[in-house]
């Protein structure tokens, strides 16, 4: 898992220390998508000479390094310039230099090439090209791309004397390659053009125009290049490319204005530039080329921005609008805190409220989804649920499993989408599948929804990012509204997902008469939410303090039942996953089935406790840790004034509603796994081996 960024200038003087600054910052904003190594390409001192600069670590290594250059002319002024920029996070091949993104064809640099994804058939395509006499200079499957590029360009070139166009070229060596990709092209043979390609992996284009450019949509050349198209054209027999003419043209006042193109995986790399944005769809070709040119239908083409299709594909819209990015900087920036995480975890009285907002009505209980609208009556014809997550996502399906099967009374299962696959589920026309996911772009989830997809399920969508692959191939869905996640770790999502799953519950229970009370209840219980998270976060100094007296522990269990299984598995995840402490979440009635083995005193404990219908059962828990000289640390409801907890630490949280109470009890240990991280020395936004978007299986 990868973040790639580009940037694009056209008529606009720009000098080599603002492309290098646009392109660095850029990768620092997508540095949560990996970080063991970055690099960038940009145009050298003559035409269509290109620099490399690659480096092991995070970004603000290779921007040392990038300064360090004493002999960089960093003053050198573009009136159009192309560069590239890419954050690894390794798939094939260690982190290092070598195998650092940008990957070239050739030691002089005809293309080079940034990468989001995997592709699958490297080995294949390697092996030939290294009868072609290619060297391979790293060990990723990126390099095979930037080498089947020149030895496309150059075979064509030879048995037809003519160059092909950039993004023919591109759409020739896409052809050739299977697995996923976001993909980026630059090339000496194509100064100024820059080729994006898509297939699997998110890839954004922002659009920044002068105001007198009208800026709505970017029309797609649904032309296949060829007859021909599927022949295999590493063959000696290439087949010719013809040329298609696009009909792409932004705004029609007459005038050639400065643009700038700005490329990434997501939107938070190019907010800071522009809010107009389009979306390229798998198997979009975008070819962004110098403008200004009259085509021979006669349009004058005053933008440079042209989609083409790889295949064709009738159900495709024959357009790409331009859309408005509603996030601001701020919202994805630390404001005043020293971590994402810790920012995000304090969100959260605001993004559970913007999760609601507009959805939930507090006067008449109702809560309304837009986006299931179309097919509510088929979700409550169906004939079960079943929820597909991974990791932090997978818990908040977890930890609405029964409120949803008691309000729904429909037979509900959570599946890890990691393993659909592996045991190929049963999946019927008649069930409906909820994908879960912050990113929208997990690879594993994916694969579960086109799983279902195939064998006619409804498939409904719960995610974080608009415009995501999840959201976009669903049938419907809720978009959580948490607002941007940085942090590896999740924390808003998690509460947003919790709501958002908890409201599709009571949406499909109001027509039942049976769950008013209930439904009322928890209603109720959503709108004092905001407040009783807002008070857990009080806990922080209390919190601080017991990470002090944990930061050297190297294991830790997480106890809970009922309505707390949920939270035990996330809780220690979180603890797992930003400071490396081994933790278990263990529900409080397995303990007799065996770990109740591992407690001792010197075991650290943490017991989740509310006071729900499981109070008793908790109990019995507490005294069989108590009785094997364990010391819990309770996390009890404010309200509980029982003498059982008398001699043993307290993290004391608001009570609410016994089905919302996960949501409350959830924090303390985000909290507590943050401060654990910082007490040991680690950055908890960038723990070791994660990536915030997993977009590989
Ligand atoms: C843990 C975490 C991961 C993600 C998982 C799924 O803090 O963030 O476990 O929850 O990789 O990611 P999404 O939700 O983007 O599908």
């Amino acid at each position: 898992m990868c973040g790639i960024f580009a940037y694009v200038n056209y008529l606009v003087e720009r000098d080599r220390k603002f492309v290098l600054n646009t392109l660095l910052t850029g990768l620092s904003r997508l540095e949560y998508r990996g970080y063991d190594s970055a690099g960038v390409a940009v145009d050298g001192d003559s035409e269509g000479e290109v620099f490399i600069f690659k480096q092991v670590g995070k970004v603000a290594a290779l921007r040392e390094k990038i300064e360090s250059q004493k002999s960089l002319d960093t003053a050198k002024i573009f009136v159009a310039h192309t560069g590239m920029a890419h954050t690894r996070w390794a798939t094939h091949g260690v982190p290092s230099e070598r195998n650092s993104h940008p990957h070239r064809s050739d030691p002089t640099n005809e293309f080079t090439v940034v990468h989001n994804g995997i592709i699958t058939n490297y080995k294949e395509l390697r092996t030939i090209l290294e009868k072609f006499g290619f060297v391979f200079e790293s060990d990723t499957d990126t390099e095979a791309v930037a080498k089947l590029a020149k030895y496309i360009y150059d075979t064509q070139k030879k048995a037809v004397g003519d160059a092909m166009t950039f993004h023919g070229l591109v759409k020739a060596v896409c052809k050739e390659l299977e697995g996923a990709f976001a993909l980026i092209f630059k090339s000496k043979h194509f100064p100024n053009e820059m080729v994006a390609a898509r297939r699997g992996s998110p890839l954004l284009i922002g659009v920044k125009t002068s105001k007198k450019l009208k800026v709505d949509f970017v029309d797609v050349d649904l032309e296949v290049p060829d007859a021909n198209d599927d022949n295999n054209l590493l063959l000696p027999d290439q087949p010719k490319i013809r040329r298609t003419h696009s009909r792409a043209f932004l705004g029609d006042d007459g005038m050639v204005s400065p643009i700038e193109y700005i490329l990434a995986s997501d939107a938070s790399a190019i907010i800071e530039h522009t809010k107009k944005v389009l979306y390229l769809e798998d198997d979009d070709i975008a070819h962004i080329c110098e403008g200004g040119k009259t085509l021979c239908t006669g349009i004058r083409c005053f933008c440079n921005l042209h989609i083409h299709r790889l295949r064709r594909d009738d159900h495709m819209s024959s357009v790409r609008p331009i859309q408005t990015l509603e996030q601001e900087l701020a919202q994805i920036q630390k404001g005043r805190f020293a971590h994402f995480m810790i920012k995000e975890a304090f969100d959260q009285p605001e993004s559970v409220v913007n999760t609601m907002r507009g959805r939930v009505n507090f006067n008449d209980y109702r809560v309304v989804l837009g986006g299931l609208r179309s097919q509510l009556a088929n979700i409550r014809r169906s004939r079960r649920i079943i929820f597909s997550a991974c990791g932090t996502s997978f818990h908040s399906c977890v930890a609405v499993k029964s409120i949803f099967a008691e309000l729904t009374e429909m037979p509900i299962s959570v599946e890890l989408s990691s393993s659909f696959l592996d045991e190929q589920l049963p999946i019927f026309r008649d069930d409906v599948c909820i994908f879960v996911s912050q990113s929208g772009e997990t690879k594993d989830t994916l694969l579960a929804l086109e799983y279902c997809k195939e064998r006619g399920a409804l498939c409904v969508g719960v995610t974080n990012t608009v415009g995501s692959t999840i959201s976009r191939e669903t049938h419907c869905g809720v978009h959580i509204n948490a607002g941007p996640e940085i942090s590896v770790a999740s924390t808003k999502a998690y509460s947003s997902q919790f709501i958002a799953l908890t409201m599709i519950a009571l949406q499909l229970s109001d027509d039942n008469m049976q769950k008013v009370a209930r439904r009322t209840e928890i209603i109720n219980g959503l709108y004092r939410l905001s407040d009783d998270l807002r008070k857990t976060l009080e806990l922080e100094p209390q919190i601080k303090q017991v990470a002090e007296q944990l930061k050297t522990a190297r294991n830790l269990i997480v106890i809970g039942r009922g309505y707390q299984s949920a939270t035990c598995l996330e809780g220690a995840l979180k603890i797992k996953e930003v400071t490396y402490i081994h933790a278990e979440g263990i529900l409080a009635g397995e303990l007799k089935h065996g770990p109740l083995a591992l407690i001792e005193a010197s075991m650290p404990i943490i017991l989740i406790m509310p006071k729900d219908r499981h109070y008793s059962d908790s109990e019995n828990a507490l005294k069989q840790i108590t009785a094997r000289m364990g010391k819990p640390i309770v996390i009890a409801s404010a309200e509980d004034t029982s003498p059982l907890f008398n001699d043993l630490q307290t993290l004391r949280v608001p009570q609410t509603v016994d089905a919302l109470q996960p949501l409350v009890n959830i924090v303390p240990l985000q909290l507590l796994s943050y401060y654990l991280a910082v007490a040991r020395g680690i950055d908890p936004d960038s723990p070791r081996n994660l990536a915030k978007s997993v977009t590989t299986a």
